[in-house]
């Protein structure tokens, strides 16, 4: 057994399930080290993805059982699936438990640099705790950056070295969990916690805002052949494929921004549209309510006041959802014209050569994601394993 130390009669379970949501593969790299840790050390395991919250019906309930969560972290907390599939979780009745988190570490030269997974791995416990279940232990955990949107990934070289220290924590996580004992004051969860709260407001910002921007971001270039992978294999069916003869993906708003589509596209060609971003923020982001009130202030006097108090915040969300739905529509329709797809995939990093796309490198589509029933598109051609 790789990695894990433990003398077998100490071994407090004889089960474990893990649940795990993965993007681009990091997460299920965790859950799979996991898995091999407690299978070396004698248990039985079952792995699921959290790809539906019918998942949960499959917990185990005998006192020599565990169950762990590992996924990745959004805007330092937990993705919204996630927290939906914890709240959905069914009551845990004292039933032993742990989460993990991942998050994106950097390598810089030597120096390793811990990303920041702040409220990911507590949120979660904290509602698993308020279910009933115990909480045996979290952990965040350094894998290579998926964000691909926002920063170029690390080369192969630097991506391996975060995985083999990955692997070495995860290990000594479950090394202790396995044993039975509790794994909540360490100095990286301290470290967590206090991100956690510090960055609070940005994780809620994040979850009711952010994100669905960034879901507005993704189009696909023209090297697109309609071929319906991204469709067909995300978790959230937040892709339709629209048009019959000329199929191209539609990003709708329950996208988690996960990467997955555009890590498994088999034609690389979902683009994080960079200038199509900064067109977008200039229209969504626009505080609707100082000019409405300041057109208002014409005929009610002294209603100007009101549009940077909380009632012009409402009216700015009020009108930042439909302006983020109508422009990414209207953006939708145009990117088919080749010249309009042709400037905006130009005009975006994740279109250049050295920026890369990341999935996990061990990682295959058929071991993080299942086909969704209703897929429609030819999917069949593509091998999983490409
Ligand atoms: C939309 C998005 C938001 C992210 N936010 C954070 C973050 O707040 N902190 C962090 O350390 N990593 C963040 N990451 C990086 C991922 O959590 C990290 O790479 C994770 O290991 C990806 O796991 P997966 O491949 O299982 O999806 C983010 C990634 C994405 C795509
Ligand atoms: S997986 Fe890629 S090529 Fe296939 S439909 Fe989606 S964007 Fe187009
Ligand atoms: S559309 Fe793509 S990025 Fe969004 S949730 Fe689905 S697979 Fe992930």
């Amino acid at each position: 057994m790789e990695g894990s130390c433990l003398s077998i009669k100490n071994i407090h379970y004889k089960n474990l399930d893990i649940h795990f949501w993965s993007g681009t593969g990091n997460s299920y790299r965790i859950a799979d080290y996991m898995r091999k840790t407690a299978e070396g050390n004698g248990l039985t395991t079952r792995i699921f993805m959290i790809e539906k919250s019918s998942n949960t019906t499959a917990l185990k309930t005998a006192t020599d059982s565990i169950t762990g969560i590992v996924f990745p972290t959004h805007g330092f907390t937990a993705p919204w699936h996630i927290l939906k599939f914890a709240c959905r979780l069914p009551y845990g009745k004292s039933l032993h438990a742990f989460c993990a988190a991942t998050r994106a570490g950097l390598k810089i030269g030597p120096a390793f640099i811990p990303g920041i997974s702040g409220s990911a791995a507590f949120i979660v416990a904290l509602i698993m705790l308020l279910k009933g279940y115990n909480v045996r232990g979290v952990m965040s955990v350094d894998m290579p950056s998926n964000w691909y949107s926002l920063h170029p990934i690390q080369s192969r070289i630097s991506q391996e070295a975060i995985i083999d220290r990955a692997r070495i924590k995860t290990d000594r996580f479950m090394d202790k969990i396995l044993l039975n004992k509790k794994v909540w004051f360490t100095v990286n969860n301290l470290c967590e916690m206090f991100w956690g709260i510090l960055l609070s407001l940005i994780s809620i910002g994040y979850l009711f805002i952010g994100r669905f921007f960034l879901a507005k971001l993704f189009f696909a270039n023209r090297n697109c052949d309609g071929c319906g992978v991204c469709a067909d294999y995300c978790t959230l069916r937040a892709i339709t494929m629209q048009g019959k003869t000329d199929p191209k993906p539609f990003w709708k708003y329950n996208c988690e921004s996960c990467m997955r589509c555009s890590a498994f596209c088999p034609r690389n060609a979902v683009e994080a549209g960079h200038s199509w971003g900064v067109v977008l923020y200039f229209i969504a982001g626009v505080p609707a309510s100082a000019y409405l009130f300041s057109w208002l202030s014409r005929y009610v006097p002294g209603v100007q006041m009101q549009s940077e108090g909380w009632f012009g915040n409402i009216i700015n969300l009020l009108y930042y959802y439909p302006a983020i739905f109508i422009s990414y529509f209207i953006f939708n329709a145009l990117i088919r014209i080749p010249a309009v797809n042709w400037i905006f995939t130009h005009t975006t990093m994740t279109h250049l050569p050295f920026w890369g796309r990341y999935r996990e490198p061990g990682t295959l589509l058929k071991n993080i994601a299942v086909r969704n029933k209703n897929a429609v598109h030819q999917t069949e051609k593509i091998k999983q394993d490409a």
